[in-house]
């Protein structure tokens, strides 16, 4: 397997070369660290399946905003990747979760 592409770190030439050839090499996940949508899809691929997984193969979310605008979108990729609920993403594994289902929530109140 190839070595993961750094795209913040390539020259421009070669940044625009790699999304010309692949769009998702042009649509950026994290703002901050310049982290597209291509990255986040090979980290995926490699074995991410936390958001500390994806942050540590891409950094993606220890940027300037600490994550406050790729969160979300980081989550979502995730989500759709691995044909998860959005529910079942958490920030390293379980117990970490960042949406709680409220249907599970009220069953669990209701048996406390
Ligand atoms: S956009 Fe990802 S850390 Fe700011």
């Amino acid at each position: 397997m190839p070595r993961p592409v750094h795209f913040g770190a390539l020259p421009i030439d070669e940044q625009r070369r790699l999304a010309a050839s692949d769009p998702a090499y042009g649509r950026l996940v994290c703002r901050c660290e310049i982290v597209t949508e291509a990255e986040i899809l090979d980290a995926i691929e490699r074995g991410a399946r936390t958001l500390d997984g994806l942050k540590f193969r891409t950094r993606a979310g220890m940027g300037r905003c600490q994550g406050g605008f790729c969160t979300s979108r980081c989550m979502e990729q995730l989500a759709r990747e691995l044909r998860r609920p959005l529910t079942s993403i958490s920030k390293r594994g379980s117990g970490s979760w960042l949406v709680l289902d409220r249907d599970v929530l009220q069953a669990q109140e209701e048996r406390s």
